[in-house]
C-alpha cells in the first residue's frame, strides 16, 4: 500500500469500546429489492455479501419502524418481531465479511409512497405537503408521536437480537425525523413543535428511547449512530445555522458518531452562517471533538477519501462509489489504487452483484451515476 493512504486503514475505537477495522462506511443506500412482506431477498444478501470485505462498517439500507413508515417499494421491514429472521440473515452476510454491521432505522412520513402504507395514510409532523407534491399528511397525534418513538426503540432491541453491531438513527433526506425538525413541515404548537428547541423534541427523544433500549437490552458494545442532513431548500426551512443548533446538542448525548448527510463532501453552505467555510469544517468546528463525525459525498478516488480524512472527520463513507467499485478498499489496500472504476457500464450488472430493482433505478435516473455503455 501507499504509505500516504495509511491513515484510512487505522482502528477506530468508539465511546462504546466497539472496534472496526479502518476508516472507510458503506453508506447507507436503499436498494428497492426486498421482498413486499418485507423480508430481506437473497439478490440483496449477494450485494452486501460483494461488498462488506474491505470496509470497517456497513450501514444498511434504511428500515421502517411502523408499518406507515415504509417509503420505498423494496424496503424491507424492521416493525414487528417475525422480521428478526430475516434482519438476521441480513446481520449475519455482513458480520461474516468482517465489517461492523449497522441497521439504518427509518419513518418516511410524508414522502411515503401512499399505496405502500396502511389505507393509503402518509402521516407527518402537521399537515404540510413537501415542495413540489400534491400529497398532503395527516399530523400526527401526540399520542402517535410518543407511539412511533417507542417503535424506534422496539426496531433497535430487534437489531440487537437479530445480531447487529448498531443502529443509525436515519434523521436526514427529509424522512419523519427531520420533518420534525423543520419549519417546513412541523407547525405544531404542542411540545414537539413552536420553536427551534421544540422542533429539537422528537429528535432527541428518539435518540433517548433508542440509547434505554440499548442500555437494558445490550451484553455487547452496541454502536448508536445519528444521520442528518444540514440544509433544506424550501423557506421556511433548515439552514445551517439551525443545524449547528441540532449538531450542538446531539454532541452532548454519548452517541457513538454523527454522520452527515451530503452529495458532495466539499460543499459550502447554503444560508444561515457565513459562506467562509465548508459545511463539513462548520460541523467539525461546533461539535469540538465530542463525538466522532462521518463525512460523505462524491468520494471516488484513494486521494479524495485521503484528503477528506485529513479535514478531522473519524471516517469517510462511500455509497455510490461502492455500488460501482466493491472492491474499492482492497484495491487501496494492494497498492492498486490507479485501478479503481469510477464508471458504471452498462454491461457489468452481473459481475457487480447488483439486484435488478436498484440496476433499473440506477440506469433510469439520469445524473445520478456515471453510467457508460
Ligand atoms: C441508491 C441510493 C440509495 C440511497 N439510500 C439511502 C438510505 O437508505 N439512507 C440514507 O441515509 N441515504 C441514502 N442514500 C444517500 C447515500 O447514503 C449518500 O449519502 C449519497 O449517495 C452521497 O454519497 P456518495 O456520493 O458516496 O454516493 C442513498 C444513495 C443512493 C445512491
Amino acid at each position: 500500500m501507499n504509505s500516504k493512504y495509511q491513515p484510512l486503514f487505522e482502528e477506530f475505537t468508539f465511546k462504546n469500546n466497539a472496534q472496526i477495522k479502518n476508516r472507510m462506511v458503506m453508506a447507507p443506500m436503499t436498494n428497492f429489492s426486498s421482498h413486499p412482506d418485507g423480508t430481506v431477498s437473497d439478490s440483496e444478501i449477494d450485494y452486501y455479501v460483494r461488498r462488506s470485505k474491505g470496509v470497517g462498517m456497513v450501514v444498511t439500507a434504511c428500515t421502517y419502524v411502523t408499518p406507515n413508515g415504509k417509503g420505498f417499494h423494496g424496503e424491507f421491514g424492521g416493525d414487528h418481531d417475525g422480521m428478526i429472521p430475516s434482519l438476521k440473515r441480513l446481520a449475519s452476510s455482513i458480520k461474516e465479511q468482517g465489517a461492523k454491521a449497522v441497521l439504518q432505522i427509518f419513518h418516511g412520513g410524508r414522502e411515503c409512497p401512499p399505496e405502500l402504507v396502511p389505507n393509503g395514510e402518509t402521516v407527518s409532523a402537521s399537515a404540510v405537503a413537501s415542495e413540489g407534491s400534491e400529497n398532503t399528511p395527516r399530523a400526527l397525534t401526540e399520542s402517535e408521536v410518543n407511539d412511533i418513538i417507542k417503535a424506534f426503540g422496539e426496531t433497535t432491541l430487534r437489531a440487537i437480537k437479530a445480531g447487529f453491531d448498531g443502529v443509525e438513527i436515519h434523521g436526514a433526506n427529509g424522512y419523519l425525523i427531520q420533518q420534525f425538525f423543520s419549519p417546513h413541515s412541523n407547525r405544531r404548537e404542542d411540545r414537539f413543535g413552536g420553536s427551534l428547541e421544540k422542533r429539537l423534541t422528537f429528535p432527541l427523544a428518539i435518540v433517548d428511547e433508542v440509547q434505554k433500549v440499548v442500555r437494558t437490552s445490550a451484553k455487547e458494545p452496541f454502536i448508536v449512530g445519528y444521520r442528518f442532513s444540514p440544509e433544506e431548500q424550501s423557506t421556511p426551512g433548515i439552514t445551517m445555522a439551525d443545524t449547528l443548533e441540532l449538531v450542538d446538542a446531539l454532541s452532548n448525548k454519548g452517541l457513538d458518531y454523527l454522520h452527515v448527510s451530503l452529495m458532495d463532501f466539499w460543499s459550502a453552505p447554503r444560508r444561515g452562517v457565513e459562506n467562509t467555510k465548508l459545511r463539513i469544517e462548520y460541523l467539525l468546528e461546533r461539535i469540538n471533538g465530542r463525538v466522532p463525525l462521518i463525512g460523505v459525498g462524491s468520494i471516488h478516488t484513494a486521494d479524495e477519501a485521503i484528503n477528506a480524512l485529513s479535514t478531522g472527520v473519524a471516517m469517510v463513507a462511500l455509497g455510490r462509489e461502492l455500488i460501482m467499485e466493491p472492491d474499492w478498499v482492497q484495491k487501496v489496500q494492494d497498492g492498486k489504487e490507479s485501478e479503481i472504476v469510477t464508471t458504471l457500464s452498462k454491461k457489468n450488472q452481473n459481475q457487480l452483484v447488483i439486484p435488478d430493482p436498484l440496476w433499473q433505478a440506477i440506469i433510469h435516473t439520469p445524473g445520478w451515476f456515471p453510467v457508460v455503455d
